[in-house]
């Protein structure tokens, strides 16, 4: 029984990719990537939302500026586009250090992790992106340079080869991962902090969209924002790139400004309705309901009818259809919430 639904951690979300993908099929330009650098808050201070996770770090990170110590290890969990990357790089911007970013699919071999490693420099972050994808040689590797600043090169073969430790300058750790429940225990419990960040409200939302459109120079309505803010899937990310769709509209068929009705016609556009439901997550919804009878079904036969892979709609669509209630995720596989048919406009099976 290879079924998904059965092995996943109901507590949690996942990876990435996909989400890069949504809202621009034809992917993001140079210059709209450059824009997204300038939306990305620099220190604590502009990043919104997610008091409590902010708070705690802020209080990691005085702590480690008063003793003048680098702070502890420190591991961020949550869906894709709710601020990982950019929280680590706070870390950096506000302990004054360097940032090296890498990831858990480019470090295969323990060597790989290694040669980072040893060229860290005194106090810098280390950022390992989609760190539950880490070989487990590098994992092992890992857990010693996190709790004795040490890496063991292993030089020779066989049954001559011998350790060389080499120790390494004091670094901080920022792991991030969309699957906290996929990390073994041991690397978890390495890290002094774990920040988890969930889904922004409508009002934190319209906070992030009123900075980035005052970054961006555009004329924008409140209520213009409030629009976006409350179809943007709980995802600054998506805030952002939807925000720059709307202004696509607003100069082309409108009069330049942000507005409700801009907000609208743009979201209509590109199929994000009232609830910020895109394309697939209506077609998971829609093919769990028609196909079958709102479930229960497991999580692959679900992704194959809606031709997706069974990560992307476990982490891409699914947390947020779980939060706003549409879906609930049982041992026996995934079903349709009453909310989910009404929101169709299909009629619950009898009893449903
Ligand atoms: N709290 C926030 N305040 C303002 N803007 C934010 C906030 N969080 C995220 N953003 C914006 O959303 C974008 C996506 O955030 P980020 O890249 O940090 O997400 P992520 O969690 O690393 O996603 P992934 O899991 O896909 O890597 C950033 O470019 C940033 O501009
Ligand atoms: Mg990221």
């Amino acid at each position: 029984m290879t079924e998904r639904s059965y092995e996943i951690d109901f507590g949690e979300q996942a990876p990435t990719g996909a989400e890069a993908e949504r809202l621009t099929a034809s992917g993001a330009g140079e210059a709209e990537r450059a824009e997204e650098a300038a939306l990305r808050p620099k220190g604590l201070a502009d990043f919104v939302g997610q008091p409590q996770v902010r708070e705690q770090l802020s209080l990691v990170l005085d702590a480690a500026r008063a003793r003048g110590r680098t702070p502890d290890h420190v591991l961020l969990s949550g869906p894709p586009g709710l601020g990982k990357t950019t929280l680590a790089m706070i870390i950096a911007h506000e302990m004054g250090r360097g940032i090296r970013i890498t990831s858990g699919p480019a470090i295969q071999h323990a060597g790989d992790l290694a040669a980072i490693l040893s060229s860290l420099e005194e106090g810098e972050v280390l950022f390992i992106d989609e760190i539950h994808r880490m070989s487990r040689a590098a994992e092992e590797m890992l857990y010693v340079a996190m709790e004795d600043y040490r890496v063991d090169v292993i030089v020779g073969k066989g049954p001559g080869a011998t350790a060389i430790p080499l120790e390494l300058p004091y670094f901080t750790l920022v792991g991030a991962t969309t699957r906290s429940g996929l990390l073994p225990a041991p690397l978890r419990d390495r890290f002094g902090f774990t920040g988890h960040l969930d889904f922004y409200s409508a009002a934190d939302l319209h906070s992030v969209l009123s900075r980035s459109a005052g970054k961006l120079d555009m004329h924008a309505e409140d209520e213009g924002l409030t629009e976006i803010a409350t179809r943007s899937r709980g995802t600054p990310r998506i805030a952002n790139r939807l925000l720059r769709r709307v202004r696509d509209w607003a100069q082309v068929r409108g009069d330049g400004r942000i507005t409700t009705q801009a907000a609208r016609a743009a979201l209509e556009v590109y199929e994000v309705d009232a609830l910020g439901l895109d394309r697939l997550d209506r077609s998971v919804l829609r093919s769990l309901c028609t196909r079958f009878g709102g479930g229960p079904v497991g999580l692959s036969t679900l992704a194959v009818t809606v031709g997706e892979e069974a990560e992307t709609v476990e982490e891409v669509a699914e947390p947020f259809l779980v939060r706003e209630g549409l879906v609930t995720r049982t041992p026996r596989g995934r079903i349709a919430t009453r909310a989910a048919w009404q929101h169709l406009g299909l009629t619950p099976p009898q009893g449903g």
